[in-house]
C-alpha cells in the first residue's frame, strides 16, 4: 500500500552524516509535510542527548518532516505517536508485541529495537522525527557497548526483511497516527500508548538534567504526554523531558 502524504517526497541516500541534518535543510527550503530522508548508512547518526547512534547498513535510518498546526499543542505527544507507529509496524509485519518505554523507545523482550529522536528546526518550526530501527542485524553486528541491550527485527523473526518495504510501512503507520493526532484525538494517542507501554507502574530513576535524578514510581502520563513520577515522599513530579536510567524492581 502506498503512503499518501501530501506532495510526498522521499530522498534515498547511500550515505549521509545524519538524515536529521538533511531533513532540517529540506525544512528550511520549504519542503512539504511528510518529506522523508532515508540513508543506508550514517557517518554521524545521533541519538537523544547527542549520543552516537549506531548506523551501519542493515538498519532503517529515516527522518520525517512534520509541520503540525502552530502554536503546536502538546509536542510531547508527537514522539509518543511515533513510538506507537513503530509498534503498529512490528505487529503488522510479524506479530511482534513491542513495548513502549517513555518517552519514545521501542523494546522487544527487554531490548531496544528502535529509537526516536524528535528535533525542531528553529527557523521554520518544523518537527523532524528521526527514526532508527534495527532491521537486519545479527547480534554480532552490534558494537560491544550496545550488543547486550539491542535487538533487531531479523533476530526476532529469524529472517531478513526488505528495507524499502519496512520504510514504507513506517511511513504509512506514522501518517495514520499523525492523522489521528491532527484530528485532535490526543486522548486516543495517550490511551493507546498506555496500552502498550512498559514504563508505567515501574520504579524509575529519571535523569532530567546534568546531575538531576528523580527516583520513584512512574504512575501516569499527563495530558501533554509528560511522565508523572511519585517520589519516595509521595510527591508527584512532572517530568517533561529526560531519560529513564536503571529501573529497580
Ligand atoms: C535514541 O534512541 O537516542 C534516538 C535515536 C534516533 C536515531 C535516528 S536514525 C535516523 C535519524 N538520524 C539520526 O541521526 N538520528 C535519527
Amino acid at each position: 500500500m502506498r503512503v499518501s502524504w501530501p506532495l510526498e517526497l522521499v530522498e534515498s541516500h547511500t550515505e549521509l552524516a545524519s538524515t536529521q541534518n538533511r531533513a532540517m535543510e529540506l525544512a528550511r527550503s520549504g519542503a512539504s509535510e511528510g518529506s522523508t530522508v532515508i540513508a543506508q548508512t550514517q557517518s554521524a547518526g545521533r541519538g537523544r542527548f547527542a549520543r552516537v547512534w549506531f548506523s551501519k547498513p542493515g538498519g532503517l535510518w529515516m527522518s520525517v518532516l512534520l509541520r503540525p498546526a502552530l502554536p503546536m499543542e502538546r509536542p510531547g505527544l508527537l514522539s509518543l505517536l511515533a513510538g506507537l507507529a513503530i509498534h503498529d509496524v512490528l505487529r503488522n509485519i510479524s506479530s511482534i508485541e513491542a513495548g513502549l518505554k517513555w518517552p519514545n523507545d521501542v523494546y522487544v523482550e527487554g531490548k531496544k529495537i528502535c529509537g526516536i529522536l524528535m528535533e525542531q528546526e528553529a527557523r521554520s518550526g518544523a518537527i523532524i522525527l528521526g527514526i532508527g530501527v534495527n532491521v537486519n542485524f545479527l547480534q554480532a553486528d552490534f558494537p560491544d557497548e550496545i550488543r547486550a541491550r539491542a535487538v533487531s527485527l531479523r533476530m526476532c523473526t529469524g529472517q531478513k526483511h526488505d528495507l524499502p518495504a519496512v520504510a514504507e510501512a513506517v511511513r504509512l503507520a506514522l501518517w495514520q497516527r499523525y492523522q489521528q493526532f491532527q484530528n485532535k484525538a490526543h486522548a486516543l494517542t495517550l490511551s493507546e500508548w498506555k496500552k502498550h507501554n512498559i514504563t508505567l507502574g515501574t520504579w524509575v530513576n529519571v535523569q532530567y538534567g546534568p546531575g538531576h535524578v528523580i527516583s520513584g514510581q512512574a504512575i501516569d502520563l499527563s495530558p501533554e504526554g509528560f511522565l508523572l513520577v511519585q517520589d519516595r515522599q509521595g510527591l508527584t513530579q512532572t517530568i517533561t523531558a529526560g531519560e529513564l536510567l536503571a529501573e529497580q524492581p
